[in-house]
């Protein structure tokens, strides 16, 4: 394994098409070398072009240890990154990446778990499926995507259900007669004792966090890949960072992490969508006016810590441990 700093550097052996605008593609040692070792839910962070840093989830097996394999969905909307991977990255190319982590971890214990992804979300959910399988644990998924020539790791999918039937339920709700998938009706029949998951667009995970809200909290996992809120970008506020020692007016149209970055600092970031919690930094004074997907509603209120990426503030003035 070839080693940067706390970065790791990742051949791309091959880039597969999964679906309709999407790929994966299969990350290796340049050497051979077995990677670090990650569970299911886990992501790695791509160094892409000009600090541009993305997270993907892993979706390859978990008890692989000489490859990391990421799907990544081309979204028209992005700011570069799913966009940069389709167009600039080939097979042969030596990527950097961060080391995996995980915000989205399997409880494998579970009596019995429910898996439910929406697009590209089905990246974690595939990697849980192998786990759970290895395991022998009991599962079942319920997938949506517009249409069939949108769902990735179809074949895969397939082949599992064929092992062991009634267990993956696909939904393509844009096609001819289909229904919407109705999470309020699936929540209602899981037992209190099984865990739920979900992984999807925002609409989606709104709508299961609405559907899961009467179940004990340790039972509902959900991770976001796209920001909840818009980011706090009115900025008219000044940013004062006390180990850095200096001041920084945050303009009209930029987030307090554009500023920084602007200024030169280097301060550390991946998804850019208050999704990841890479950017999260201690608040000295003032109050933030928080945008992320990150901390609960008694870490809002508190107002120690604020992701910079996305949240904006509440005050004229706001005091950073930075
Ligand atoms: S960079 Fe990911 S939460 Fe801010």
């Amino acid at each position: 394994m070839a080693e940067i700093g706390a970065t790791l550097s990742l051949l791309v052996k091959c880039i597969t098409y999964e679906a309709q605008g999407v790929r994966s593609f299969d990350l290796r040692s340049p050497l051979g070398a077995e990677l670090p070792p990650f569970g299911p839910g886990a992501h790695i962070d791509l160094h892409l072009a000009d600090r541009m840093i993305r997270s993907y989830s892993l979706v390859n097996s978990a008890d692989e240890r000489h490859r990391y394999v990421v799907g990544v969905a081309l979204d028209p909307s992005s700011r570069g990154g799913s966009r940069y991977m389709f167009e600039k990255v080939s097979v042969g190319d030596i990527l950097t990446a961060s080391p995996p982590s995980n915000d989205f971890p399997l409880v494998e214990e579970a009596s019995h778990t429910v898996l439910i992804a929406g697009g590209i979300g089905i990246t974690p959910i595939w990697c849980m499926i192998q786990r759970l399988e290895s395991l022998g644990r009991s599962w079942e998924l319920h997938y949506a995507t517009r249409t069939r020539d949108l769902c990735a790791f179809r074949s895969e999918l397939e082949a599992t259900e064929r092992r062991k039937n009634g267990r993956v339920k696909f939904v393509f709700d844009r096609e001819p007669g289909a229904q919407m998938l109705n999470l309020s009706q699936l929540s209602a029949g899981i037992a209190d004792d099984a865990h739920v998951y979900c992984c999807g667009p925002k609409p989606m995970l709104a709508a299961f966090e609405e559907a899961t809200k009467a179940r004990q909290p340790e039972t509902v996992h959900c991770e976001y890949f796209a920001a909840a809120a818009t980011p706090a970008a009115d900025g008219g506020f000044t940013v004062e960072l006390v180990r850095t020692g200096s001041s920084h007016f945050i303009a009209p149209g930029k987030t307090i992490l554009d500023t920084l970055i602007d200024a030169g600092l280097d301060v550390s970031y991946a998804c850019m969508n208050g999704v990841c919690g890479t950017c999260e930094t201690a608040v000295i004074e003032g109050k933030p006016d928080h945008r992320d997907s990150l901390l609960s509603e008694s870490e809002r209120a508190s107002g120690r810590t604020m992701m910079i990426c996305c949240s904006g503030s509440l005050t004229s003035r706001l005091v950073l441990d930075i």
